[in-house]
């Protein structure tokens, strides 16, 4: 296991669509831990392999709390339902410095293979739906930002170029 690089705005690996994953292995074992390590590091509660500068359907999340820690590792997850409608003050480790209030489903059933090649169904509601489709996004190459008002947006672009946005 190591620490991970996390890529940020506006590196290019956060814009694209990322690849299926073929193969259950080793190497993609060690990533994911990798991944988790990193992500507990940081501190955040879910990190996709893009943001770590690879474009591979993988990502890591933690819906729980320091006591209760309830790790997962999805492979090639995809939403198959999603229901009624959310929202809540999102951020990202990588567009540090910014939060802004995101619109989502509020039940989303997601299905996706395990790193012991199980195929699994989560149904989730609230704070573990809004978390996995921010995770989700990220394998598209999409941003939180890239869901909020053009205003909003401006003004954290103009933060950006400025350097006043907060070091964390
Ligand atoms: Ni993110």
């Amino acid at each position: 296991m190591s620490i991970l690089e996390i890529e940020t705005y506006p590196a290019a690996v956060l814009k694209q669509k990322a690849t299926a994953i073929e193969n259950i292995d080793d190497s993609l074992r060690e990533l994911a831990d990798s991944m988790l390590e990193t992500m507990y590091r940081a501190p955040g509660v879910g990190l996709a392999a893009p943001q770590v500068g690879r474009s591979i359907r993988l990502l890591v999340a933690d819906p729980g709390s320091r006591e209760e820690p309830e790790p997962m590792i999805l492979v090639n997850p995809k939403i198959i339902t999603a229901e009624g409608r959310t929202s809540m003050q999102e951020g990202c480790l990588s567009v540090p410095g910014f939060t802004a209030e995101v619109e989502r489903y509020k039940q989303i059933v997601v299905q996706a293979w395990t790193l012991d090649e199980r195929e699994v169904e989560l149904e989730l509601e609230d704070f573990p739906a809004i978390l996995l489709q921010h995770e989700l996004d990220h394998l598209e190459g999409i941003l939180f930002i890239d869901r909020i008002s053009r205003l909003k947006r401006n003004i954290y672009e103009r933060k950006l170029k400025k350097g006043t946005l907060p070091e964390d």
